[in-house]
């Protein structure tokens, strides 16, 4: 049963790696790509059961988004993949898979530097912070989708409100005092400008370089945590989103009718950016701003 949901697995990762690069064209001939479809009735791919290193993960994600972990490839979202990424990569490359069985994952047929592009909230358009985006896709590699969410869940949670980056107990290459700041949101943009307001460093300063990769590792170390505690443990993690907090979502959201407020979603914190709106009636707010088109 395992082995033909790893067989099943194998096809799959193929798939995911042959977009990202060539690295993969002459393996080819072992899978017939029309046969892969993803099983997510189980834990897709594996993890060490004594989990990785926070430590560990935390010093190679600062390394990585400086460029010093990789030559030629840097960035925050190549940063926090590639720390938990390449760590199982090399787990199967170093043999000890023989540990976790004959087969722990597709990892070291993956190119990480295929999350470069996350850097600056997805080539600089300031969306999605990118440590958040390289944590997100390493998750999905290694979890099933609900696994995946509910960690996803608790970090945007953890990184939108926590003050951060704490001060590194790994090496770094500068020592500067960096102030902390809470993101607001898990917008690059949101993160970054709420750090420049409260450290006064401008955005293309060496200070905020240096907060980001602290970030990634702040960001890489946690995800570590979690796999170690949820995969490993069976932990379970809170899921209240800031949207259920502020109860925005008791209307807005996609299980409600356009006319009860269901024409948006999302488990963002409305009120950061809808900041006049903090006082909503039981009845809604029915200003008849939006109707539905005729
Ligand atoms: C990151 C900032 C941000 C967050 C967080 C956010 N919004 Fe928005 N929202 C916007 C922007 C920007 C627009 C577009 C405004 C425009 O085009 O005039 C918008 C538009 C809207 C509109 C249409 C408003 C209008 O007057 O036409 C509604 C309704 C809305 N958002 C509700 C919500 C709800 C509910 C949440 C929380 C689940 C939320 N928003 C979270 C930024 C945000
Ligand atoms: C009790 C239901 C309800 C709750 C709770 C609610 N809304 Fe609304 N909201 C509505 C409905 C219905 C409309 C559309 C009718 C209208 O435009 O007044 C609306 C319209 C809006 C609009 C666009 C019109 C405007 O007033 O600018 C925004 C933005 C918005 N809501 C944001 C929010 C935010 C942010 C929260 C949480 C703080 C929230 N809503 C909570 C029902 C609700």
């Amino acid at each position: 049963m395992i082995d033909k949901t790893r067989r099943n697995i194998l096809k799959t990762g193929f798939i995911g790696a042959v977009a990202g690069s060539t690295v993969i064209s002459g393996l080819g001939g072992l899978c017939k790509i029309k046969e892969a479809k993803a099983d997510t009735s189980e834990h897709p791919y594996r993890y060490p059961a004594e989990g990785l290193n926070i430590n560990d993960t935390r010093q190679l994600a600062y390394y990585s988004l400086k460029g010093i972990a990789v030559t030629g490839h840097s960035g925050c979202a190549f940063a926090t993949f590639h720390a938990i990424i390449s760590q199982l990569a090399d787990a199967e490359t170093n043999g000890e898979v023989d540990k976790y069985g004959d087969f722990l994952g597709p990892y070291s047929q993956i190119p990480t530097q295929m999350m470069e592009w996350g850097a600056g909230g997805v080539a600089d358009y300031g969306s999605i912070c990118g440590t958040l985006n390289g944590a997100c896709a390493a998750i999905g590699l290694i979890c099933t989708n609900d696994q995946a969410k509910k960690i996803i869940t608790y970090l945007l949670n953890w990184a939108a409100l926590s003050p951060l980056p704490t001060t590194p107990d790994y090496n770094v290459v500068n020592n500067s005092d960096i102030v902390t700041s809470i993101a607001g949101g898990n917008l690059c943009h949101m993160s970054v400008t709420n750090w420049c307001l409260a450290a006064g460093k401008a955005s293309g300063s060496i200070e905020r370089k240096e907060r980001c990769a602290r970030l990634a590792a702040d960001v890489a170390g946690t995800v570590v945590k979690l796999l170690n505690e949820v995969l490993n443990e069976d932990v379970e993690l809170a899921q209240t989103s800031p949207a259920e907090a502020t109860g925005c979502i008791d209307c807005h959201s996609s299980s409600n009718s356009f006319d009860e407020g269901g024409f948006t979603m999302g488990k963002m914190d409305c009120t950061t950016c809808h900041i006049d709106l903090g006082k909503v009636g039981e009845e809604g707010h029915y200003l008849s701003l939006i109707k539905k088109p005729e």
